[in-house]
């Protein structure tokens, strides 16, 4: 439905799927949890594909996202990596010979992520699409001079417009090119890059500094004929920033402002994505039809509109939430 949607195609409603919709607030993710590691779920062709299918068997999105993260490219790079559960890297880069000693994976590293797209292709009814992602080069070489986890990543707001910087989101560039590549050989149309950390060098630096690698990930995802999503974090700053990105076909955005002002700022050519607030689904049902009303309203103007989170669901929120949110937004989405 997005994918036609995308294409020009008119659809009867608005589609709706969303960010970490695989994950801890369910029953079944929590139970495999107890067997195996995050690792050997994201690594294990048939736990990823049965854990991506899940949400969208039980509470009917309209689409499915590869279950996987993107900090595995990290791992292939040659660094430790480990979830406990927020992600922690070793060893912690600091010089030339550190970003040097970095490995650019080769497809073969990421075989698991073929098989378990493959499998989830064999099981996914016609009219949902599969999503697949990548961190944008920005957010993923953020959590590798952090050494994992951070809310204000001072480790790459220091090295910025520095050498190290600059040879650092070269390899990272690469490889997650590498990772977009083996799942658009597997069969992925539709892709989106997490630009999650983005606002956090400022408009001015994301545009001199990181938007030219940003734009080559794109540029490697548009020449394999994919439809890029694209989330960022940062409000109307950022917004303005990030519209220079050529070819990206929908931005999704954070729940700081609504829609029809990003789409202004944006320009009016974009599909958007978004943009309730996670945290609404752990609240009532009447707060949630009237955060709901609203998004569906501020998005009424745009070009497209794809129903999703800010961000990602959080691990409190209530299945049962989730089950009256996708049921009521696709029946006051509809056209
Ligand atoms: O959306 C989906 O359902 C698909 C799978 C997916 C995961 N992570 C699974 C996951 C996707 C698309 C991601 C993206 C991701 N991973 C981002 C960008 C989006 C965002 O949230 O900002 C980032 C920054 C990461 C890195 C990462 N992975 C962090 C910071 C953490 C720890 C935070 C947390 O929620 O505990 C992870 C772990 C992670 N990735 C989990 C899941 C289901 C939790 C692991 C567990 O079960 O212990």
């Amino acid at each position: 439905m997005i994918i036609r949607m995308l294409n020009g195609k008119k659809t009867s409603r608005t589609p709706v799927w969303f960010m970490r919709q695989a994950g801890r607030y369910m029953a079944e993710y929590r139970a495999l949890k107890e067997k195996y590691t995050f690792l050997q779920l994201c690594s294990t062709p048939e736990l990823a594909a049965r854990i991506t299918l899940l949400p969208v068997k039980k509470f009917g999105f309209d689409a499915a996202i590869l279950f996987s993260d993107i900090l595995l490219p990290v791992k292939a790079m040659g660094l430790d990596l480990d979830y406990q559960p927020g992600p922690r890297i070793t060893p912690r880069i600091t010089d030339m010979d550190g970003v040097e000693r970095l490995r650019v994976p080769g497809p073969e590293e990421f075989g698991f992520v073929g098989c378990a797209i493959s499998g989830i292709f064999a099981e996914l009814p016609g009219e949902k699409d599969l999503i697949g992602f990548a961190g944008a080069p920005f957010t993923v070489a953020a959590y590798i001079l952090e050494g994992g986890s951070g809310t204000d990543f001072p480790m790459i707001k220091n090295a910025a417009g520095s050498p190290l910087f600059f040879a650092l989101m070269e390899k990272v560039t690469q490889a997650v090119i590498q990772y977009m590549n083996v799942q658009a050989d597997a069969g992925i149309k539709l892709f989106q890059f997490f630009d999650t950390w983005a606002g956090l060098i400022g408009a001015g630096r994301y545009a001199t500094d990181v938007l030219p690698y940003t734009q080559r990930a794109v540029d490697a995802a548009k020449s394999r004929g994919l439809k890029v999503i694209y989330f960022f974090k940062g409000g109307a700053g950022m917004a303005q920033a990030v519209s220079r990105l050529k070819g990206v076909d929908v931005f999704s955005v954070d729940s700081t402002l609504p829609l029809g002002e990003i789409d202004g700022i944006t320009g009016g050519r974009y599909v958007m994505q978004g943009n309730l607030a996670p945290e609404i689904l752990t609240m009532d049902r009447d707060l949630i039809i009237e955060k709901v009303d609203a998004i569906l309203k501020s998005a009424e103007g745009l070009k497209g509109h794809i129903f999703n989170l800010g961000h990602g669901v959080l691990p409190a929120t209530p299945e049962a939430n989730v089950a009256f949110a996708v049921e009521y937004i696709k029946r006051a989405g509809e056209k």
